[in-house]
């Protein structure tokens, strides 16, 4: 059959509250022109982020019930400690509540002011947990990864070169080289095997730890099996134990590729900074077999992460990406290409090119589309990334928006429904205006700022 279909049906429904367009111009203006201070029951379509949104399987919700909540030792734990071992092999796995309490533990142990830590690209809390140490995130993407419209198979790579570069100059000032799959602020982009192998040969040869931040790494497996060459017959789990043996430990969020409402885990190798990382755990987080999370939620992500690396998931999950970025560019909307393992990304500075990146292009996107069908999508560009540590302000690399599609949770219909409103939105986007903040916080000012339209 040609149609792809959804691999499930659906047992369970929420009803999603339909709103008009006057009704969400008052909302929008309430929230400062920041989507992150909606209610998102006045939101239609919630493409904010595909994390901790997934749908549990009937499955997943039957493991909760018999989720164990004892404070030590729990079977939760050790089953949940097995079904991640079964994937990625790592001596200890230490879990947390979500992935940058993960991120967290790790850098307050590896990092120091000074430092400088390389990465394909990193995610925002990975760099905040960086430069919270007084250390330095250095992002060495691919040249194809920073230009949206060229098509490349894998543009999530590192630039290897650029690494060893680093490596030879600086390598005093480096703890560990980092590697985020699938690259998500860089468009939710694969990473290739051959370049995981790469880069860690070369964290290797100038002796330095070599971690994987995995939240999406079966997305990043299916583009493996996909588009690199000699891997087409093997199965997701042969590539993501590959993956996972390249590296001496990992930072997770379960929130994304294990379909867990909330959770994530620290794997370590080292046993030293293990014992480091427990102890610190338990200041923080909580008793080494529980980290933070409930028995239950333990058990939804061990079987959650049985499910993820299905093939027939993964298929349906990237089709729905592609159709809807096929269905954009189709009509003239720039869009990130390739499309990304879990969202597709929007060129908004190409698609606005009227608004300044300093009056942020992303922005007014997001806000357009919001008022326009309530769709509710993610500025990721000068917003994000534009206010630099010592306090200047600088456009970002790319002004992208993201929609991020939740795991098994909307439909085709929904699909054409985002396509439809951007249609609209592109009708009038020479009418669109930029904004202007007019308060912000010292950090991470997307989650909190709040704007004015100019
Ligand atoms: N690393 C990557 C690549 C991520 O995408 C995220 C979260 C994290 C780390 C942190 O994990 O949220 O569990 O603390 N990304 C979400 C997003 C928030 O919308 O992309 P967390």
């Amino acid at each position: 059959m040609k149609t792809i279909i959804e691999p499930f049906r659906i047992k369970s429904v929420e009803p999603i509250r339909m709103t008009t367009r006057e009704e969400r111009a008052r909302l929008l203006e309430a929230a400062g022109f920041n989507l992150f201070k909606l209610h998102s029951d006045d939101v239609i379509i919630d493409l904010l982020t595909d994390s901790g949104t997934s749908a549990m399987s009937a499955a997943q919700w039957g493991a909760v019930m018999t989720g164990d909540e004892s404070y030590a030792g729990a079977p939760s734990f050790y089953r949940f400690e097995a079904a991640v071992k079964d994937l990625m092999d790592f001596t200890h796995i230490i879990p947390a509540h979500q992935g940058r309490a993960a991120e967290h533990l790790l850098f307050s142990l590896i990092a120091k002011t000074g430092d400088l830590i390389p990465s394909n690209t990193h995610f925002d809390t990975t760099r905040g947990n960086i430069e919270a140490m007084g250390a330095e995130a250095l992002d060495l993407p691919i040249a194809e990864g920073r230009v949206p419209s060229l098509d490349h198979p894998f543009k999530g790579n590192m630039d290897l070169a650029a690494l060893e570069r680093v490596l030879t100059e600086e390598g005093g000032r480096i703890p560990a080289v980092m590697m985020t799959i699938t690259n998500n602020a860089g468009g939710g982009q694969p990473v290739s095997l051959e370049n995981i192998r790469g880069a860690a040969r070369l964290a290797k040869a100038h002796g330095k730890a070599f971690y994987i931040d995995g939240c999406r790494f079966a997305e990043n497996a299916w583009f493996i099996k996909l588009r690199e060459e000699g891997q087409k017959d093997r199965s997701i789990k042969e590539i993501v134990r590959e993956t996972f043996a390249l590296a001496d430990g990992m930072t997770m969020s379960a929130k994304k590729d294990a379909f867990a409402n909330i959770g994530g885990w620290l794997a370590l190798n080292n046993d030293a900074l293990a014992e480091r990382a427990r102890t610190l755990l338990i200041q923080t987080e909580g008793f080494p077999t529980y980290g933070g999370l409930a028995g239950r939620d333990l058990d939804a992500i061990a079987q959650g992460l049985k499910e993820i690396i299905d093939e027939d998931y993964l298929r349906y999950r990237v089709r729905t990406n592609a159709y809807i970025a096929e269905r954009l560019d189709a009509m003239g909307v720039p869009v990130v290409k390739p499309a990304g393992g879990h969202a597709v990304f929007i060129d908004a500075r190409a698609f606005l090119p009227h608004i300044p990146p300093l009056e942020y292009p992303g922005q007014a996107l997001t806000c357009a589309m919001y008022e326009t069908g309530g769709i509710r999508a993610c500025e990721i560009g000068t917003v994000m990334f534009g206010r630099k540590p010592d306090g200047t302000e600088a456009p970002g690399a790319m002004d992208l928006v993201r929609l991020a599609m939740p795991r098994r949770v909307y439909t085709q219909s929904h699909a054409d429904y985002v396509v439809e409103v951007l249609e609209d939105v592109a009708a009038t986007k020479d009418t669109l205006k930029g904004l202007r903040i007019v308060k912000e916080p010292p950090m991470m000012r997307h989650f909190t700022a709040a704007f004015e339209r100019l």
